[in-house]
């Protein structure tokens, strides 16, 4: 492995390229990505760093987003199958309806969503910002896609506004179930729940603390409690764990475990540096459209 490592070192420099990587992804690729994140971080961290090629070490709609924010970089995927089924559970045709039905509505997609769903939207959100930024816009009727947990939740605590809710979800929240939650609480008492926000309504419910990835690690960090609950995938685990040594994390079960992120290896980033195949290509329009939805997510969540 030690040579893997070096060989990979090289070839960032001789390639001019910067490893990114999600808080999913295995902790092996975090230890030897350059940044790690949340989605909101990587593709605001994407537009920051100077090299000419980024490697991204998450699921396709991180890469498109990466590419999207810099057309002119090389935006390589480590492996191009993986990939989030909820980005592409949301329907076009339906945001059409929508449009035509409601006057005034924004259309608010998660970053979460392919690159053409993004230009088809009329704003981005991440876990990290959603709250904050629906609650901002002038819109008085919100339609959220894809995902209808983040959407429900967010309804939830704006009821001011008329919210059009989808039906996407992640398999592997929603497989995080109440039940189990308790059980595991009946456990450790003493522990609080951390959850994210694409987890069902139920399990918000008795959550403690409801945020971003990076939001959860935060607050574990910070907090004056050493034994947590960790409702989200378990990924995160790695990064609580280096900067809690003497804390105590549970997950609630194996199904806890995002199959996609977990494609990516140590050896097909090598192999990807070596070969640069798997590049982000998108149309002219789909870049600009959906910038301006990105975009306008960063101009909101300052
Ligand atoms: P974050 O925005 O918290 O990084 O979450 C991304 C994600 O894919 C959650 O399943
Ligand atoms: Fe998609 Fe769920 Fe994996 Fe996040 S954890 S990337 S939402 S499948």
């Amino acid at each position: 492995m030690n040579a893997i490592i070096r060989r990979i070192e090289e070839l960032k420099k001789e390639k001019d390229a910067v490893i990114l990587a999600h808080y999913y992804t295995d902790g092996q690729i975090q230890a030897l990505a350059d940044y790690v994140g949340d989605s909101y971080y990587l593709s605001k961290i994407a537009t920051e760093v100077p090299q000419n090629t980024i490697l991204f070490c998450g699921v396709s709609f991180m890469g498109e987003s990466a590419k999207i924010l810099n057309p002119e970089k090389t935006v390589i995927m480590p492996d191009s199958y993986a990939d989030c089924p909820m980005a592409h559970m949301a329907d076009l045709d339906k945001i059409k309806e929508v449009r035509e039905k409601y006057k005034d509505v924004a259309v608010v997609c998660y970053i979460n969503s392919t690159a053409n769903i993004k230009a088809h939207s009329d704003v981005c959100v991440t876990s990290a910002n959603a709250l904050k930024i629906v609650k901002a816009l002038p819109n008085h009727t919100i339609y959220f896609i894809p995902d209808g947990n983040l959407g429900r939740y967010i309804a939830d605590r704006i009821p001011e506004k008329n919210f059009i809710l989808s039906d996407g979800f992640c398999h592997v929240h929603t497989s995080i179930k109440r039940e189990n939650v308790e059980r595991a609480k009946e456990l450790y008492p003493e522990a609080l729940i951390l959850a994210h926000p694409e987890c069902t309504g139920d399990v918000l419910e008795i959550a403690d603390y409801i945020g971003s990835t990076s939001g959860i690690i935060h607050y574990a960090t910070q907090s004056n409690t050493d034994t947590f609950i960790i409702c989200t995938e378990m990924g995160v685990l790695y990064e609580l764990e280096l900067k809690n040594p003497n804390k105590k994390f549970y997950s609630v079960g194996h199904r806890q475990f995002c199959p996609n992120m977990k494609r990516i290896t140590v050896e097909k980033l090598l192999e990807q540096l070596e070969t640069m195949n798997n590049t982000i290509e998108l149309n002219d329009e789909t870049y600009h459209k959906a910038n301006r939805a990105l975009d306008r997510m960063f101009a909101m969540s300052k």
